[in-house]
C-alpha cells in the first residue's frame, strides 16, 4: 500500500528524502493535506490556541486531542497521523503516559504519539516504545513550558540540544520535532543522528519541516512567527467572500435562479 509506516517515515532519511510535515485539526484539511501528499499529518496541541482559542497550548485535554485526532485519521489514507500528548499527561509516570498514548492508538486510528521532552522524558519515551507505541519527541523550544520560561524563545543551548536529541533517539524515539533553534544546531543534530528530525524554525538543515497548517494558509490573525511563510492569505479570501455574500443577501443578489427550484 501507500500508506506511509513508521518504518517507512524513517526510511526517507536514509534515502535522503526530506520530509514535509503539517498540522490538521479536522476532516477537511487533513483530506486536503493528504491528497496533496503531504507525507505525515500532526494533531498538534497547537489545536489548543488555534481552534480553541486560547492563549497557550496547556488547556487542551486529552478527551479533545482524541475527538479531533479521529476526525484526521477517518480523512487520511497515506500521511503518517502523529497525535500530541497534551500537559501535562507524560508528566506523570510511565504508566499514565502508556495508558493516553494506548487510548490514542485505540480510539483514533492514528499511528504515533508524540511528546515534549529529552533527557528527562527518556524514560516515559522508552516505556512506551516497549509497549508498541511508536514516539515522536520534540526538543527546542516547548511550548508547554511557556509559564516557565515565560515566553517563546530561540533554544541557543547547543549542547543540552544535543543530550536531549541522543537521550531520545537512545530511548527509541523514531523522530524529533526540533523547534526555534539555530540552523547550525540543528544542521549538525540531523547530521549526529539516525532518526529524522523535523524542524520548525530549525532551518533548512533539518530532514523535514513542519508548520502550523493554519500559519502557513494565512489564516492566523494577530502574531506570526518569524519561521512560517504564508503560502496562502486564506483570511483575505475568506473575509473577502464572507462581506461579499452578505451584500448579495441584503441585495437580494443572492440566490439567484441557479440557486432556486422551480
Ligand atoms: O502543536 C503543534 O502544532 C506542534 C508543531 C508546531 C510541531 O507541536
Ligand atoms: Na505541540
Amino acid at each position: 500500500s501507500d500508506r506511509i509506516t513508521v518504518p517507512k517515515f524513517v526510511a526517507m532519511k536514509r534515502d535522503g528524502k526530506k520530509l514535509s510535515m503539517l498540522t490538521a485539526y479536522d476532516y477537511t484539511m487533513a483530506q486536503l493535506l493528504d491528497e496533496a501528499g503531504v507525507d505525515s499529518i500532526l494533531v498538534g496541541d497547537s489545536l489548543s490556541m488555534v481552534v480553541q482559542g486560547h492563549d497557550t497550548t496547556l488547556p487542551v485535554t486529552l478527551d479533545e486531542m482524541i475527538y479531533h485526532a479521529k476526525m484526521v485519521a477517518r480523512a487520511v489514507k497515506r500521511a503518517l497521523v502523529i497525535v500530541d500528548l497534551p500537559f501535562p499527561s507524560f508528566h506523570l509516570g510511565v504508566y499514565s503516559a502508556i495508558e493516553a498514548a494506548g487510548r490514542v492508538l485505540k480510539e483514533t486510528g492514528a499511528q504515533a504519539v508524540k511528546l515534549e521532552g529529552g533527557v528527562e522524558q527518556a524514560e516515559v519515551i522508552a516505556g512506551l516504545v516497549s509497549a508498541g507505541i511508536p514516539v515522536m519527541a520534540h526538543v527546542g523550544l516547548r511550548p508547554q513550558l511557556v509559564m516557565q520560561m515565560g515566553g517563546y524563545k530561540v533554544q541557543r543551548d547547543e549542547e543540552q540540544l544535543m543530550a536531549d536529541a541522543m537521550a531520545a533517539q537512545n530511548a527509541g524515539a523514531f523522530g524529533m520535532v526540533l523547534e526555534c533553534v539555530p540552523r547550525s544546531s540543528a544542521e549538525k543534530i540531523s547530521a549526529e543522528l539516525s532518526i529524522p528530525t523535523i524542524g520548525i524554525g530549525a532551518g533548512v538543515g533539518c530532514d523535514g519541516q513542519v508548520l502550523v497548517v493554519n500559519d502557513m494558509l494565512g489564516l492566523t490573525g494577530g502574531y506570526v512567527p518569524k519561521f512560517v511563510k504564508a503560502y496562502a492569505d486564506l483570511r483575505g479570501q475568506i473575509s473577502t467572500a464572507a462581506k461579499q455574500y452578505c451584500e448579495e443577501v441584503r441585495s437580494g443578489a443572492f440566490p439567484a435562479e441557479a440557486q432556486s427550484f422551480k
